[in-house]
């Protein structure tokens, strides 16, 4: 396993080309998905220096915060509740280009403009989301949609 990331500074397209390859070989023979969601979210903001960047696993009826990179975040959040709760409970990823138009976005920090949440799915069951936050606005799109569900299908879940 690589240790060190290669960080390009392209367009947004080129930089997840260049992370996706190292991501694979980040998860490559690592079966613990605690330190594969780090690795994960430690990639991720390396290589885009996002606000904030981590996962949100499903426990019972709640999302329970998991490896995350960026400031302390809320620990819990119920199904439907937030820009989270609401893709999980739509199965859907979902792009926010101005959280505070989002009706009950859950604002962990004021300094969150805009964020994405991409769903992780095991045996078609919603196990997580990926929650990406940016301090400026309309930061995200369908490129960042494309390749984030990418980069999530690429994380074993069963252990
Ligand atoms: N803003 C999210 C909550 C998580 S934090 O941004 C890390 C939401 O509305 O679900």
């Amino acid at each position: 396993m690589a240790e060190d990331l290669e960080i390009v500074s392209g367009t947004k397209e080129e930089a997840y080309q260049s992370i996706i390859p190292q991501i694979r070989g980040l998860l490559e023979g690592e079966p613990d998905l605690i330190a594969n969601l780090a690795n994960v979210a430690a990639a991720l903001k390396e290589q885009f220096g996002f606000f904030w960047v981590g996962f949100y696993l499903v426990k019972k009826d709640e999302l329970v915060l998991g490896p995350f990179q960026g400031p302390v975040a809320c620990t819990r959040i119920r199904e439907g509740r937030g820009v989270c709760g609401a893709a999980w409970q739509k199965a859907s990823t979902l792009i926010v280009p101005d959280v505070e138009k989002f009706p009950g976005h859950i604002a962990c920090s004021s300094l969150s403009k805009s964020e994405i949440v991409v769903p992780l799915f095991h045996q078609g069951n919603v196990v997580g989301v990926l929650d990406v936050d940016s301090d400026a606005l309309n930061m995200f799109d369908e490129t960042d949609q494309r390749y984030l569900e990418k980069i999530v299908s690429l994380i074993k879940i069963d252990q």
